[in-house]
């Protein structure tokens, strides 16, 4: 095999499985264009969550190959048959990956803990009613409920938990779920992010976020959140805090 990322032809699928699509290609492809990156960085655990047919954990582990050995692989999927049809797609490429049917990270979170130096997530984030998110069958793919956002603001208190101090997420966004919100939002976490790929397709505008752990975010993350006392006594956020400065924030070799 040949090939740094995974072969839809030799991918498995199951009529309630996600079949690789324009979303997954563009989350390989911002992937593919790091992948230097990706190899300097020695991962030593990478994770992917909600992995669907296997297509982006299968094309992650080709794409970084022999070169990087030491790398461990990790997916979960809350379908069952997900797990399954992974399992398939890995070992039709000659991959190895863990393959673990939970919420998110659900029962993984102690034993991978800050150890986790790449995460990649292609969450549901199409907006639907709400009682869409989560739901049996094949709509729990794409359900994101209100903005596309239900599962996603699931994630990444999660992802902050797993990530290692050189961890690196890549998340898959639409133009609906406020992609800047959250960059903003992981910011106050420490974040500094870049969006590394954007495409726009028939139905949406896709976008490849980028995040990573930054001292330089996490100072001033700290700094915005230094506490004030208002006259009545109660504390208030420093309003010292500048919207779009992420941008310019960060290591900018992530
Ligand atoms: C848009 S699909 C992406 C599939 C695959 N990663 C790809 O790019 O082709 C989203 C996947 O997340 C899974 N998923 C949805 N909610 C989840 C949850 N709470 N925990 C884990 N996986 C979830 C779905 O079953 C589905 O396989």
């Amino acid at each position: 095999m040949h090939s740094k990322i995974a072969q839809i032809g030799l991918v498995s699928s199951h009529p309630e499985v996600y079949d690789p699509c324009d979303d997954s290609f563009a989350l390989v492809d911002a992937l593919l264009a790091d992948r230097t990156k990706l190899l300097n960085h020695r991962p030593s655990i990478c994770m992917e969550i909600g992995c669907g047919s296997g297509y982006v954990i299968a094309s992650l582990a080709l794409l970084l190959g022999k070169e990087s050995s030491g790398s461990s692989y990790i997916a979960t999927d809350i379908n069952p048959h997900a797990v399954r049809v992974t399992l398939e797609t890995l070992e039709a490429h000659g991959c190895h990956a863990e393959v673990v049917n939970t919420d998110i990270a659900s029962g993984l979170e102690k034993r991978l803990n800050r150890c986790v130096d790449v995460m990649v997530v292609n969450p549901p984030y199409v907006p639907t009613p709400e009682e869409e998110v989560g739901c049996h069958g094949i709509a729990s793919a794409w359900a994101g409920g209100e903005n596309g956002r239900r599962v996603i603001d699931r994630i990444l208190p999660v992802a902050d938990k797993l990530l290692s101090d050189k961890g690196w997420l890549y998340l898959l966004t639409l133009t609906a779920n406020n992609p800047v919100e959250l960059c903003l939002h992981m910011r106050k976490k420490g974040y500094a992010s870049r969006i590394i790929l954007q495409r726009s397709t028939d139905e949406e505008s896709l976008h490849i976020i980028k995040f990573w752990r930054d001292l330089d975010t996490l100072l001033e993350a700290n700094e915005c959140s230094i506490v004030e006392k208002t006259e009545n006594g109660l504390p208030t956020e420093s309003p010292n805090f500048t919207p779009f400065s992420f941008w310019k924030y960060g290591n900018h070799n992530n």
